[in-house]
């Protein structure tokens, strides 16, 4: 009865151990999410835009880095899972982002906003 429980005791460990982290191959900001603001948010979201440059967006709503961004990840991440942002219809707006970068973002917010 013991060696069977050792048995036991062995075989969960090692299953333990094999288990696959869900989030290591996850999008970072610096392996994904970083273009993706590049690409569709910096024309109007960042700190060397000013006035009639920033097409309405709030001066303090800037992704110039992953410290800039800190306190915005929730609001970012809903607004492009939305496809609120970028916005339609504004002269300076870029096309809305595609299929692959809304999952990229749905991805990096499932793994907790990692940096890298
Ligand atoms: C053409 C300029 C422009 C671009 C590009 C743009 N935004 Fe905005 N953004 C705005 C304006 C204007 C507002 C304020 C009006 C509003 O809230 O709709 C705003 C507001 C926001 C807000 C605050 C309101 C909310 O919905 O929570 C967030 C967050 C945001 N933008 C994220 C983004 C992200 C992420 C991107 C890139 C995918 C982006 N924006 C691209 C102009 C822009």
């Amino acid at each position: 009865m013991r060696r069977l429980f050792l048995l036991f005791a062995l075989l969960f460990t090692a299953c333990a151990g094999d288990e696959v982290d869900p989030c290591v191959d996850a999008p970072t900001y610096e392996s994904g999410v970083r273009d993706v603001l590049d690409d569709k948010c910096v024309d109007c979201h960042h700190t060397s835009k000013m006035g009639i440059d920033r097409n309405g967006a709030p001066d303090t709503l800037n992704f110039d880095d992953f410290e800039t961004l800190q306190d915005d990840v929730v609001a970012i991440a809903d607004a492009i899972t939305s496809g609120k942002m970028p916005p339609r219809g504004t002269p300076d707006a870029p096309p809305g982002t595609s299929a692959a970068q809304r999952d990229t973002v749905t991805e990096w917010r499932r793994c907790g906003f990692p940096e890298d």
